[in-house]
């Protein structure tokens, strides 16, 4: 039998294809993934994310001044929530799918999706990934640093480093009329020459009109070329590595923390992109 590839781009009937539209085809054509018309952005669109940007770095920026040894993930969340509201926007992460508050922050071996909590204190030595993703009308943009408190052991300091850097080899991978399978090839390249696991079972994302939208950006070689990238898609890129084997749990106290199952620590950084004619445009930097 004769697979038939799914039709994801589109001519309306009786218009003229453009140009765009054509070279769109020509891949289609050729059996490669293209995106569905609905993940190239307008002008609008794009314009709309550029802003939710701009209130998600500017959590990121105020938590970068405030975090420090003694103060509990339950105050940072407190911290993100209120220059949330005075910024006329509204955290993705509250009441997404139960989740019960407005950021993720994640410690030492919680690899993501960690819950804040009054009851968890942060020690010298620490190191911890804050992940937020803001909608401002409409609008999403979603970006994670890692943050080190006090005096961080030099091996995990490396691993906070290298993959600060897989972020962005994969920035600079991401290129239009290239495919999203690149992206992950480069970074699990770069992890596994410096001694490191990547996480399969979490992914980048699209995103901007919706918190998850497609393509899935895996941060391994899935030995798939994936979707194609096009100018006017946004997408996430958010490599997780670990210091010691790369399989996670996600416990079940909570149902949301993923964990090392090995207990090693492990770091994540995010950046929402916009891929443009030339390459791309960190929207949340
Ligand atoms: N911000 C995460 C991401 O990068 C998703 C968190 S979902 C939540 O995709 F519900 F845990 F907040
Ligand atoms: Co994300
Ligand atoms: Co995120």
């Amino acid at each position: 039998m004769v697979k038939r590839q799914k039709k994801n781009w589109v001519v309306p009937i009786g218009a003229v294809p453009t140009d765009f539209d054509l070279k769109i085809l020509s891949y289609q054509d050729k059996g490669f993934i293209v995106p569905q018309n609905n993940l190239i952005k307008t002008p609008e669109q794009i314009e709309g994310i550029r802003q939710a940007g701009i209130v998600n770095t500017g959590i990121l920026d105020m938590l970068t001044t405030e975090i420090r040894e003694g103060m509990t993930t339950g105050d940072i969340d407190r911290l993100v929530a209120q220059y949330t509201a005075d910024h006329g926007a509204i955290s993705a992460c509250l009441d997404y799918e139960g989740f019960p508050k407005s950021c993720c922050t994640s410690i030492n071996e919680v690899v993501c999706h960690g819950i804040p909590s009054d009851e968890e204190e942060l020690f010298d030595g620490d190191i911890i990934n804050v992940d937020v993703t803001t909608i401002k009308d409409g609008y999403y943009a979603d970006a994670s640093r890692m943050f080190m408190i006090g005096n961080v052991d030099p091996k995990v300091k490396r691993l906070v480093e290298v993959t600060k850097e897989c972020l962005e080899i994969g920035i600079q991978t991401a290129k239009p009329w290239t495919f999203v399978g690149e992206i992950g090839k480069a970074i699990g390249r770069h992890a596994h020459a410096n001694g490191y696991t990547v996480v399969r079972e979490l992914a980048g994302h699209g995103t901007g009109n919706a918190f998850h939208e497609e393509p899935t950006v895996d941060h391994y070689d899935t030995r798939h070329k994936g979707m194609l990238l096009v100018p006017g898609m946004v997408l996430t890129i958010e490599p997780m590595l670990n210091m010691g084997e790369r399989h996670v749990f996600i416990d079940e106290a909570d149902g949301w923390t993923v964990v090392t199952e090995d207990e090693l620590p492990s770091a994540q950084w995010e950046h929402t992109l916009l891929i443009t004619e030339t390459g791309v445009e960190i929207l949340t930097h």
